[in-house]
């Protein structure tokens, strides 16, 4: 016995760091010991250095030791130990403990001094229990509870402490918490006193609502959570239907006879039959179907039956935002969230979105896409049938920010790919006395007692005197969320804001190419280096007019010219970080045709590089070509070889004069349909790039809806269909007029 005691003493004292014995000789001691323990007081060096003294426990006396023995009464329980100067007290109780006196005499009794111990004697914290339950808000409550003495609680969940983003009442010290709705993960509540710690962990689902479903009507709908619970009402009172039998599909849930479940007992479906209702437990997917229950009279007669259809749903949750600024200042933002057949709705600033703000229209997709220059308070909320959810976040619009403000939540700041970024974290230093800057959830640095922790690094310096940070040598890998986590002297987390940072690439080396279309138009590209730029063009110094454009979208990086449009060009890229141009000055298109080394040339060419022909003319092919166009075109490539002008097709040109003239106006007619052929493509594939710009999102919706609607009328025929078929012959059997014939065959099928 007293080994184990020992044995478990020198446990707790590796495990809480107190030592085994207890100094007496310091006045004013503190000793912590475990109940049902013992406790070594070393009350002196040597018993020699003081012939006298009285050991006393509030006042009364334990020991008194005089002319070298204990002249008080013998206790077992507290030996004193003289060779070392040192007390036991074995088997420690509660009331052991409180303060410890010890009064030391001269060889005369004449007092010498004291010193004091306080002795507190507790029992171990020790199975430690958690209790969760869900609050009518979908809060979860925790409760920690532990056996033994003054317990503290410290909690943490998948390994961090709580946050106030997760914490709904905020006190972490007690034993009970309230977490906030959708929180789950690995919880772990720590106790400790003096004399021992303990803890108890668990995965954590979030709450959901257990929902109650009335299948008292034939043919109810109900919807109920994924890992929920569901109470169906199948009577008002069990009186009135004497026996029933509860199906799902082909097996029985429950039998109900002569007042008695006489199925075999299950768990999770228990049947209450005080109120007549049922409940279904810890709900899956496999619950989801027809439930039907045939109800029958005292006698086993038929009295009728009725269906209800349950659908068990994930509720929707972890709602995510997120925005992308598209390439003409737009912004797309989409929300996407766990859960069921989820419904989505938008407001900014508290009202429903306007078309004025809206750029693509579709409100009730998760992917919306903003005007230019809209900024505000946005909110996505999801909803299903049994749940709703939703997240939030301010808006900053898609346009430059020429410095980035960290001290606002949600700032979006865009730097230069390998440039640098000033982010200006807070006004003064002296606000936050401690902080942790996160990039995607990892620290990068802390600030603690004045100090870069763990030290400074020099791509990403902190200047404490104007309270910003800058980040060197951006790369793409700088992009992303920035969070800082605010601390006060204590180090309580005293808050959090965030901040999007974009790292792109500068738009840089313009370049601008052209090319004669067939029909005289000019098609100019301008290509540019970087990350989402942005055309615009000018033509003389004013923007393009329709009288000049051919195709007519100037956003994009391609445009079409009309015939004999020149001037000075100009095409401007910019985007987030940087803008660039480049101008010429173009010369229009001119029509050649002519021969040139016995090769008939007749085409729209750029009129400065237009060395093929000594003299061209601006005579425009005419649409008789493009008409014949397609019959030439096999004829020209099997007479090709004869346009170099072989041998045997001179020899044969006298004779073949007529011809000539003819397969001359084929030639031109096939240069011609090769020409109107290429000028198609070239138009087809300016239209097929804007169209692809202009469908990245456009796609998104448009195949969302579709999703939607296959989803939605399935359901619906799902629901309907069931209902309709169970319905009609059902109503004949409830049907208590139906002669007794009916009963009976119904009751020979059984
Ligand atoms: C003092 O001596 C006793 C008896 O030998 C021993 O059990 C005890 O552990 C000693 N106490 C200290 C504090 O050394
Ligand atoms: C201390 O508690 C024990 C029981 O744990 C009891 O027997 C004893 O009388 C108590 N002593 C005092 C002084 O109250
Ligand atoms: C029926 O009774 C049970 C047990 O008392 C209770 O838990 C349940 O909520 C009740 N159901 C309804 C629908 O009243
Ligand atoms: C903050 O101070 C540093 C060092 O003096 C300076 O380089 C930096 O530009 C300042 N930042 C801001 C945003 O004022």
């Amino acid at each position: 016995m007293k080994a184990v005691i020992k044995l478990q003493l020198i446990l707790i004292g590796v495990c809480s760091a107190v030592k085994p014995s207890c100094d007496g000789r310091q006045n004013g001691a503190q000793c912590f010991r475990v109940l049902g323990g013992a406790v070594d007081v070393q009350l002196m060096d040597n018993v020699l250095q003081i012939p006298r003294f009285r050991w006393k426990r509030n006042n009364s006396v334990i020991l008194y030791w005089r002319n070298n023995r204990v002249i008080t009464r013998k206790d077992d329980r507290i030996p004193f130990f003289p060779i070392n100067g040192s007390v036991r007290i074995n088997d420690l109780r509660r009331n052991d403990s409180g303060e410890y006196k010890i009064e030391m005499f001269d060889r005369n009794g004449k007092n010498t001094g004291w010193k004091t111990l306080q002795l507190f004697v507790q029992a171990p914290v020790s199975s430690v229990q958690l209790a969760h339950d869900c609050l009518s808000q979908l809060q979860m409550k925790v409760s920690c509870v532990s056996q033994g003495d003054s317990p503290q609680y410290s909690w943490t969940l998948d390994g961090h402490t709580l946050t106030d983003s997760e914490l709904f009442s905020r006190n972490t010290r007690t034993n009970i918490i309230v977490l906030r709705q959708n929180i789950s993960g690995h919880l772990v509540c720590s106790v400790r006193n003096q004399i021992s710690n303990s803890s108890k962990e668990m995965n954590l689902n979030y709450c959901v609502e257990k929902t109650s479903c009335d299948g008292r009507q034939h043919g109810a709908q109900c919807f109920a959570n994924l890992r929920g619970a569901v109470d169906i009402q199948l009577t008002n009172n069990v009186s009135e239907i004497p026996r029933f039998t509860w199906i799902k599909g082909n097996s029985i849930i429950l039998k109900w006879r002569k007042k008695k479940i006489v199925t075999p007992k299950n768990d999770r479906i228990p049947f209450f039959p005080s109120n007549g209702s049922v409940r279904i437990n810890d709900l899956t997917r496999t619950d989801s179907g027809e439930y039907k229950i045939d109800m029958f009279d005292e006698d086993g007669y038929m009295m009728g039956c009725r269906t209800l259809q349950l659908f068990v749903q994930a509720p929707v949750s972890s709602v995510q935002l997120s925005h992308d600024c598209l390439s003409q200042g737009q912004m797309k933002v989409s929300c996407v969230s766990q859960g069921d057949s989820p419904q989505y709705s938008w407001t900014l600033d508290g009202h429903t979105l306007t078309d004025s703000e809206l750029f693509s229209r579709n409100t009730e997709t998760n992917i919306i896409v903003l005007r230019q220059n809209i900024s505000g308070h946005l909110v996505c909320s999801v909803r299903n049938q049994v749940s709703n959810s939703s997240k939030e976040m301010n808006l900053n619009d898609c346009a430059l920010e020429p410095s980035c403000d960290g001290r606002q939540n949600g700032a979006q700041c865009f730097g230069v790919l390998g440039g640098a970024v000033d982010v200006q974290l807070m006004d003064d230093v002296s606000e936050i006395p401690r902080f942790k800057w996160n990039i995607n959830n990892s620290a990068i640095f802390f600030w603690k007692n004045n100090k870069v922790v763990p030290s400074k690094d020099d791509r990403i310096p902190f200047f404490p005197s104007n309270g910003s940070v800058r980040i060197n040598d951006l790369t793409r890998t700088d992009s992303g969320e920035y969070e800082l986590e605010m601390f006060d002297g204590n180090g309580k987390n005293i808050g959090w804001r965030t901040l999007q940072l974009f790292v792109k690439a500068p738009v840089s080396s313009v370049q601008l190419s052209h090319d004669c279309l067939s029909q005289g138009q000019m098609k100019v590209s301008c290509v540019s280096q970087g990350d989402s730029p942005q055309y615009s063009w000018t033509l003389d110094g004013h923007t393009l007019t329709d009288s000049e454009l051919f195709s007519r979208n100037t956003e994009t990086n391609i445009i079409v010219l009309r015939q004999n449009i020149s001037g000075h060009l100009v095409c401007s890229v910019r985007n987030q970080v940087s803008n660039s141009s480049k101008e010429m000055n173009l010369a229009g298109c001119g029509f050649i045709n002519c021969t040139s080394n016995g090769t008939q040339i007749a085409k729209w060419v750029y009129k400065e590089n237009n060395t093929l022909c000594v003299e061209p003319t601006t005579v425009p092919p005419t649409t008789k070509y493009t008409s014949v166009g397609k019959k030439t075109q096999s004829n020209t490539s099997a007479s090709s070889p004869n346009d170099n002008g072989h041998p045997w097709y001179i020899r044969l040109l006298p004779v073949m004069g007529g011809v000539l003239a003819a397969l001359v106006i084929v030639l031109i007619a096939s240069i011609a349909f090769i020409c109107v052929h290429k000028k198609k493509k070239n138009t087809k594939a300016v239209e097929k790039e804007e169209d692809d710009q202009e469908m990245t999102y456009a796609d998104v919706r448009i195949v969302k809806k579709q999703g939607r609607r296959v989803e939605k009328s399935e359901e619906a025929d799902v629901e309907y269909g069931q209902v309709k078929f169970s319905k009609k012959p059902r109503i004949s059997q409830t049907n208590p007029t139906v002669d007794d014939t009916v009963y009976a065959q119904v009751r020979k099928g059984r």
